[in-house]
């Protein structure tokens, strides 16, 4: 067979082989088979040196149709074998978004925690500020600085639970008060806070009590503060809170820190028709209130010449209760998660 033919016969077997290769490494056999230094072109090419002059440049011709042919073929073949490749890891490997995800599950504050943050952002918005002190109290910031000496028959109001501390007699505050005496005892006025915090009573827990609740101490002091104000600054707190429809009442009423002194009812839900949480009479009790008493100021060093002021202090379940209409304060500590997830 003539060197021509048998490169014609090259090309067709190569040609086909090439065509059929599923995998770039085969690919690369076949190159180096047909056209590598010791492929099969270059050993027909070495025979062209037996041939006759005038034949020689056929079949160099020939041959490097036939190697370019091949090339070009390989090339193709490549790019289609490397195309293939990459639609196939596309199509195993993609995210298939179509899925649902898995939805992290989502805590949140406890509604205690959030009445104290929407009370406290109201007297923030007056440009109060907020002051914190110990639930482990001294007798002394709990009732003798606020107006109440030893075996004062007031002490009562509040049934407290001592423990017996060095020296000291020490209990568990029953209100945030001894908190008015810290903060005034420590800064000059003007003074205007707010107190959040725990509070303890001897208290055995029904659906209105319990042994641990919370409240929010105010208190203002500044030249020229008046009832007036006091009044003021409470009914803008109660229409912020529970709304501008909400009627707002003071009743006469005594502390011994507080001169005069008054506890500030909201009109209740039921709207004076009367209901089970208002004991039909229309009215909701959230907080007690007054001017400071002078006393008060003279143990703290404050001049009650020039300073007068007012406090108050409510009941943070209380007003939790009336404001998402919870009938039973145990339910605040039963941490139950059916009754916290409705919030
Ligand atoms: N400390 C009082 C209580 O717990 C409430 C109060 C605070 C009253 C400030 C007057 C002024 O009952």
């Amino acid at each position: 067979m003539g060197l021509i033919s048998q490169l014609e016969e090259l090309e067709k077997r190569a040609s086909a082989l090439i065509t059929a290769v599923q995998t770039e490494e085969e690919l690369e056999t076949l190159r180096v088979k047909f056209l590598g230094r010791k492929g099969e072109i270059t050993l027909i090419l070495r025979q062209i040196g037996a041939l006759p002059t005038e034949e020689k440049p056929l079949v160099g011709a020939k041959a490097n149709e036939v190697r370019a042919q091949l090339e070009n073929l390989i090339e193709k073949r490549s790019l289609e074998l490397r195309k293939g490749f990459f639609d196939e890891k596309i199509k195993t490997e993609a995210i298939d978004i179509t899925l649902p995800g898995r939805i992290p599950r989502r805590g949140r504050k406890h509604l205690i925690t959030r009445t104290i943050e929407e009370i406290v952002d109201i007297f923030l918005s007056l440009g109060y500020w907020v002051a914190e002190g110990p639930e482990v109290e001294t007798d002394y910031h709990n009732f003798t600085a606020l107006n109440m000496p030893p075996h004062h028959p007031a002490r009562s109001l509040w049934d407290t639970l001592y423990l017996k501390g060095p020296g000291e007699e020490l209990l568990l505050r029953t209100h945030t008060s001894p908190v008015q005496i810290r903060v005034m005892k420590k800064e000059k006025p003007p003074v205007f806070i707010v107190v959040p915090g725990k509070v303890y009573r001897r208290d055995v827990a029904d659906s209105s009590h319990l042994p641990v609740f919370h409240q929010v101490e105010g208190l203002a002091v500044d030249k020229g503060i008046t009832f007036a104000d006091l009044k003021g600054t409470l009914e803008f707190f109660s229409h912020r809170m529970f709304g501008a429809d909400k009627k707002v009442r003071f009743r006469p009423s005594y502390f011994p820190f507080t001169e005069p002194s008054a506890e500030v009812d909201v009109s209740c839900f039921c709207e004076g028709k009367g209901c089970r949480v208002c004991k039909g009479s229309g009215w909701l009790e959230i907080l007690g209130a007054g001017m400071v008493d002078p006393n008060v100021f003279d143990e703290v060093g404050y001049d009650n010449e020039k300073y007068t002021g007012f406090a108050f202090g409510m009941g943070v379940e209380r007003i939790a209760m009336l404001k998402y209409g919870v009938s039973d304060i145990r339910l605040f500590f039963d941490n139950d998660c059916r009754f916290l997830e409705q919030f």
